[in-house]
C-alpha cells in the first residue's frame, strides 16, 4: 500500500510527462557525455598529449534509447484505453495536493485505490480508500464531474453507490449530452415495441417485469407534463398492442376527469352525478382476475413441481390504470351506506392494497398518475407506496422528487429546464435502481385513436382455455 505524498509533482500524473522526462534525462545524458569527449580531447591537445576519447558508441546509443522513449510516451499516450485515461484524472484530481485534496488526506497515509469498468451506458469509478472518512469518499460527484475534460467533458456522475460496509463508493459516469437529447420517436403504431415482459422508455432503456420487484408504478409530475402521453406509449399501447392473453387478461383505464381519455372505449370515469360505484365494481373485477390467475399459476407449479412465473405459462400482461387517482378516492364516499355497505373509500383502498402487494406475481400491475407528488404520496397507503417499484416524475423538481425518492439519492441530479415528456425515472430490476433522467417517446400519430382502435381489437378476442376456471 502506497503512502500518499503532499509534494510529489510527479507521483499523480499520467505515465506521459513521466516517460517523457526519462527520456529528457537520456538525452542530457547523450549530451553530457558529448560534452566531457569534447572537453577531454581539448584538454589532451591543449597538453599535447596524442590521446582522445571517443564516447560516440555511447553517445549513439544513449540517444536511439532516448528517442524511443519519448516515442513510446506518445504511442502510450495515443493507445491508453478510456479506462486508463480516466483513472489518472481522477487520481490526479484526489491525490494531487495542488488540486486542492478533497479527500483531506495526510502525508504518510494509505493512497486511495481508483479502479475504472467500462458499462453500457459510460463508466463506473470505484474510489477505495482506508484512511479518509467516508464522508469524504461519498461525497465527490461534483469533484469527478468537473474534473472530466477535453474529450470526457461531457461526461458527468449520473449516479453513485455506497458499498454497505463503508468500504468503497462507486461513481457512474455517463456522457450526458448525447444520453440527454435522445428519445424515440413513433411515427406510426408499428413503431412501438412490444414485448410482454419489457416496458421501453427508450431504445437502451427499459423496465424489465421479470426482474422488477415491486411492479406497480407511481407517476407524478404537473399538469401537462406529460403524465398520460407517457403512460399510453410506454405501458397502454405495447400491451394492447400484444393482444388478449387467454387468461382473461385485461386492461382497465379510470379516467376521473372525463378528459380525452374518457373518449376512449372501455375507459371508465365517474357517471354525471358524480357516482362510482361501477369502477369500484371494474377494479373488483380485476382483483377477481388477479385471485383467478394466480389460482391457475399455483396448480401449474404443482402440477410441475417447480415454481410457475406467469410469463412462463403465456400469460401477459394486466394492467390497472388510474389516471389522477387523487381525484377518484375524493369522488368514494367516506362511509358505506346500508343499503350498500361495500360502496366505499375504504373497500376501494382495500382493493388496491391487495392489487398492489400481490398483483405482481399475476402479472397484475397497478398504475397510479397523480399531478402533485406530495398529495399523491400523501394520500397512498405505506403497502400501496413500498409497492410502487416503478417511480416516474416529470418535469421533475427536487422539492417533489422528496416525496417519492429518499433525499440522500437526489443529491446528484440537476434541475433544468426541462419540456414535457422529460422525467427522472427509477424501477427496482437491478438496472434502473439508480434514478436518472430519460426523455419519454414523441408520438407522432394520433394516440388516443390508436389508443381506442386497440381497446376495440383487446377486447373483441375473448377466447379462453379450457382449463382456465
Ligand atoms: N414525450 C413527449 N414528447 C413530446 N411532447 C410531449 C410528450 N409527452 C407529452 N407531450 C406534450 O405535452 C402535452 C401534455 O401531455 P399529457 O396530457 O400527457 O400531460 P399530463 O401530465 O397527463 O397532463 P394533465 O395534467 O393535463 O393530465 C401533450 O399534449 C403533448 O403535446
Ligand atoms: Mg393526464
Amino acid at each position: 500500500m502506497r503512502g500518499w505524498q503532499k509534494d510529489n509533482l510527479l507521483k499523480y500524473t499520467s505515465p506521459t510527462p513521466k516517460i517523457i522526462i526519462l527520456g529528457v534525462g537520456i538525452f542530457i545524458g547523450a549530451g553530457f557525455l558529448k560534452g566531457i569527449e569534447y572537453v577531454s580531447n581539448n584538454l589532451y591537445q591543449l597538453l599535447g598529449k596524442d590521446y582522445s576519447v571517443d564516447f560516440e558508441k555511447y553517445i549513439t546509443i544513449l540517444f536511439t534509447i532516448g528517442t524511443a522513449i519519448v516515442v513510446i510516451a506518445f504511442i502510450e499516450n495515443i493507445v491508453r484505453s478510456d479506462r486508463r485515461k480516466i483513472k489518472y484524472i481522477v487520481r490526479k484530481r484526489l491525490c494531487a495536493s495542488r488540486m486542492g485534496n478533497p479527500l483531506h488526506l495526510i502525508e504518510g497515509e494509505i493512497e486511495p485505490d481508483i479502479y475504472v469498468n467500462n458499462i453500457d451506458s459510460g463508466f463506473v469509478i470505484r474510489v477505495e480508500c482506508q484512511s479518509a472518512k467516508f464522508d469524504d469518499v461519498a461525497n465527490l460527484e461534483t469533484v469527478i464531474s468537473d474534473c472530466l475534460r477535453k474529450r470526457f467533458g461531457n461526461y458527468a456522475v449520473i449516479a453513485k453507490e455506497e458499498d454497505i460496509a463503508g468500504r468503497y463508493v462507486d461513481y457512474y459516469i455517463e456522457d450526458v449530452i448525447k444520453n440527454y437529447n435522445k428519445q424515440s420517436v413513433y411515427k406510426t403504431i408499428s413503431d412501438i415495441p412490444s414485448i410482454s415482459t419489457k416496458i421501453y422508455i427508450r431504445e437502451d432503456v427499459y423496465i424489465d417485469y421479470t426482474k422488477v420487484l415491486n411492479s406497480s408504478a407511481i407517476v407524478s409530475g404537473k399538469s401537462r407534463s406529460g403524465k398520460t402521453t407517457a403512460i399510453i406509449s410506454t405501458f397502454l399501447l405495447p400491451i394492447l398492442k400484444q393482444g388478449r392473453d387467454k387468461f382473461g387478461s385485461k386492461v382497465v383505464i379510470v379516467d376521473p376527469k372525463s378528459a380525452e381519455l374518457s373518449q376512449c372505449p372501455y375507459v371508465l370515469s365517474p357517471r354525471e352525478n358524480g357516482d362510482v360505484e361501477h369502477i369500484l365494481k371494474a377494479i373488483k373485477g380485476f382483483n377477481n382476475l388477479r385471485i383467478k390467475r394466480q389460482k391457475f399459476i399455483n396448480k401449474a407449479a404443482d402440477e410441475d413441481g417447480k415454481a410457475r412465473k406467469w410469463f412462463e405459462i403465456g400469460m401477459k400482461p394486466c394492467i390497472l390504470f388510474l389516471d389522477e387517482f387523487v381525484s377518484i378516492q375524493d369522488m368514494f364516499p367516506k362511509k358505506a351506506s346500508k343499503e350498500k355497505p361495500e360502496y366505499c373509500l375504504a373497500e376501494f383502498q382495500g382493493m388496491l392494497r391487495q392489487i398492489a402487494t400481490q398483483g405482481a406475481s399475476a402479472g397484475c400491475f397497478l398504475i397510479l398518475s397523480t399531478a402533485e407528488a406530495s398529495v399523491g404520496t400523501g394520500g397512498l397507503e405505506t403497502a400501496v407506496n413500498n409497492a410502487c417499484g416503478i417511480r416516474i416524475l416529470f418535469k421533475p423538481s427536487k422539492e417533489e422528487a422528496r416525496f417519492l425518492w429518499d433525499s440522500s439519492k437526489l443529491e446528484i441530479l440537476r434541475e433544468r429546464q426541462f419540456l414535457a415528456g422529460d422525467a427522472w425515472f427509477s424501477a427496482d430490476d437491478g438496472t434502473n435502481n439508480n434514478i436518472k433522467f430519460v426523455k419519454f417517446p414523441r408520438i407522432e400519430f394520433g394516440e388516443y385513436k390508436a389508443l381506442s382502435d386497440l381497446l376495440n381489437k383487446y377486447y373483441s378476442n375473448n377466447r379462453q382455455r379450457k382449463d382456465f376456471t
